[in-house]
């Protein structure tokens, strides 16, 4: 599975990088709001930069609703860098939108997708990724793992070369269960990545190697 970072925070996405384990990063407008990111010149610039730290994709949302804004703000994303992928949100002027990109090249990440119905969609548009927002589902009593594994049962039934985006990802346990059930990619927030890490035994453990060496070597 590859971890992508879901912030449009410069630092924690160093952080990410420095790791080695990034692969690559999703924004929204809320991302880039909560880091004081505002005007389309600061905003395009702010992708820029971000590509510049990562090697992967990187997804940057349009703000229109419809088909002709999103094609014009989505070519725009698009001719920033080679790794953009244009964000867009699963309506029906999302769905063509998507279908356009994706005849004319362009990768496309379809957003804000709570049901296989969107997802099944976005795949057969030709989306590079479906982002099902796992968090966002569980806040409202659903199951948002269910649908990461009901989408890619589905896709891999019908041989959809759209990949599976776990976004909205709160905890270490989302993770991990969308490790399990398939997702080919999970957009985590820093602080869940590097909670993977947490166990106290290897904390107890590392204690007792270095208090041992230390009794030895002094
Ligand atoms: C990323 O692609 C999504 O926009 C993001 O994961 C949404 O997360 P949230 O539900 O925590 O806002």
């Amino acid at each position: 599975m590859k971890f992508f970072i879901d912030t449009a925070n410069l630092a924690q996405i160093r952080e990410a990088q420095e790791l080695g384990i990034l692969d690559g990063v999703t924004t929204n407008p809320s991302l880039m709001a909560k880091e004081g990111i505002k005007g389309e010149e600061n905003i395009l610039k702010h992708y820029k930069d971000i590509c510049e730290i990562v090697d992967g994709h990187v997804s940057a949302e349009v703000i229109s609703t419809e088909f002709n804004g999103m094609i014009s703000e989505g070519e725009k994303l698009a001719a920033l860098h080679p790794q953009i992928v244009v964000k867009i949100p699963a309506t029906k002027d999302g769905i063509k939108a998507i279908k356009y990109f994706s005849d004319n090249g362009i990768n496309t990440n379809c957003t804000l997708v709570f049901s296989v119905g969107q997802a099944l969609l976005a795949a057969k548009a030709g989306a590079t990724y479906v982002s099902p927002f796992v968090g966002r589902l569980d806040d409202i009593s659903n199951d948002g793992v269910e649908l990461i594994e009901q989408i890619v049962y589905l896709y891999k039934t019908y041989n959809f070369e759209t990949q599976v985006l776990a976004a909205s990802i709160r905890h270490t346990m989302h993770i991990i269960q969308c490790a399990e059930v398939g997702a080919d990619v999970a957009t985590c927030p820093l602080n869940a990545i590097l909670g993977l890490l947490k166990h106290p035994l290897t904390d107890s453990g590392l204690q007792k190697f270095l208090d041992d060496y230390k009794k030895v070597n002094g």
